[in-house]
């Protein structure tokens, strides 16, 4: 196992009700800035709830943040923070309202030039101003970890920030919230979940017994939960299985002490930049080629994978390591996720040069976990795919 340091300051407050006890962790005083994203949380309840528990503060609204949060929606939040003298943000919504309030609270304590360079000088945030959570859609883990992903779409790009200032001071997981996520979403979070789990699992064995078990708990319990979540959201023990286990996806706790990947998440927000694919849906697209294209470098964590997630136990490692890849692709398939990119759009040849030019360009040319992926190596994925 590597070393390694471990803090996770966000309160999590979970299960039913929970909406009511915010203002216990919200300074007195503080003046809010609620933010949500297109109106869901005003058609199922969730609005009113957060506005009763918020009674006695003075609240001041930002709605209208679309998902994949977009960087000029957030400067207009931005100057509503900076004239209304916002002290507290309050993100009411899924991955992207809350990645949208990550950059805010970096943004309003930034003293360089524009925002924008937060994201592509890759500047940490050590402080940003305080902000919660109310988590409306179980996906992306962003309710108890301190990275966000911001989108610009006059330059069709999406890049990633973050720094220890950016983690949640409490986050609320009521898992009835899902009841009225429309199933799309559903297995949109199932399987940006499970793909997180295997960026941080995919790579090569380092004697970190719990952190695999851990993770491949993960994975069977997104796989128990999941057709029980999309045939009936309101089945709460099911819902709360599956929003716990999102967030135990990425709170950093099964990355400590082992090698992580992040290249099939690297390639897919590019997929969405360029054409606005959901972000799980381009996660689907890319993992069973990067696992394909790096095989070798793989097979035996993806055996391992087989045996105990999918209790594939005949065969060489090799063909136990394959059957994963094709079991991972029916899951998905399985979820109505499709995991050919020619089935999003019929605009893909030149995709994967594309990508791999934007690679270059930045500079990013040793991805994965040996750290040795180049970007013609990323081109070659990429075509896999189509
Ligand atoms: O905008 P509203 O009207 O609220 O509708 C949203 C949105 O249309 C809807 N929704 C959310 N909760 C709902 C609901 N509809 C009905 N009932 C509810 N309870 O769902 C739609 C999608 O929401 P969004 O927040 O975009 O989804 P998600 O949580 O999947 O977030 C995706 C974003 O997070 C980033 C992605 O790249 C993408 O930009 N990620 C953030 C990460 C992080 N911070 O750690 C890691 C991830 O890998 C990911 O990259
Ligand atoms: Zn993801």
């Amino acid at each position: 196992m590597n070393n390694f340091e471990y803090h996770n300051p966000t309160k999590i407050l979970f299960g039913k009700n929970q909406i009511e006890n915010i203002s216990k962790e919200i300074p007195n005083k503080a003046k809010v800035l609620l933010l949500y994203g297109g109106g869901s949380i005003k058609k199922n309840g969730i609005y009113e709830q957060v506005l009763n528990a918020l009674k006695g503060f003075e609240v001041v609204e930002f709605g209208g943040i679309p998902a994949n949060p977009e960087y000029a929606v957030l400067i207009d939040a931005l100057k509503v923070i900076k004239e209304q003298k916002i002290t507290f943000l309050l993100a009411v919504g899924g991955g992207s309202v809350i990645d949208g309030t990550k950059f805010l609270s970096s943004a309003a304590l930034f003293k360089g030039d524009t925002p924008w360079d937060i994201l592509t000088d890759n500047i940490r945030t050590t402080k940003g101003m305080p902000f919660g959570t109310v988590l409306t859609l179980p996906a992306t883990g962003s309710e108890m970890n301190s990275g966000a992903v911001i989108t610009r779409k006059e330059t069709q790009e999406k890049l990633a920030m973050g720094g220890p200032g950016l983690f949640p001071q409490f986050s609320v997981l009521d898992p009835t919230v899902i009841q009225s996520i429309p199933k799309r979403q559903l297995a949109n979070g199932i399987t940006d979940a499970f793909t997180h789990v295997l960026e941080q699992y995919m790579t090569y064995p380092i004697d970190a017994l719990l952190q695999d078990r851990i993770s491949e708990s993960i994975l069977q319990t997104l796989i128990e939960i999941a057709p029980k979540v999309i045939k009936n959201p309101k089945d709460y023990k099911a819902a709360a299985d599956f929003m716990w286990s999102c967030t135990m996806a990425l709170n950093g706790l099964i990355q400590k002490g082992v090698p992580t990947d992040w290249a099939v998440h690297a390639i897919g927000h590019e997929l969405t930049a360029l054409y606005g694919i959901d972000h799980a849906r381009t996660l689907a697209v890319i993992a069973p080629s990067h696992y394909r294209y790096n095989f070798e470098a793989k097979k035996e964590k993806l055996a391992q994978y087989a045996e105990r997630v999918w209790n594939i136990t005949e065969g060489s490692v090799d063909e136990k390591a394959k059957q994963a890849i094709v079991r991972t692709e029916m899951f998905f398939n399985g979820l109505g996720i499709d995991t050919k990119l020619s089935d999003y759009t019929r605009d893909y040849m030149g995709a994967a040069q594309e990508i791999s030019r934007r690679f270059t360009v930045r500079g990013w040319n040793g991805l994965g976990e040996h750290k040795n992926l180049t970007p013609s190596d990323v081109e070659k994925i990429v075509t896999m795919a189509y």
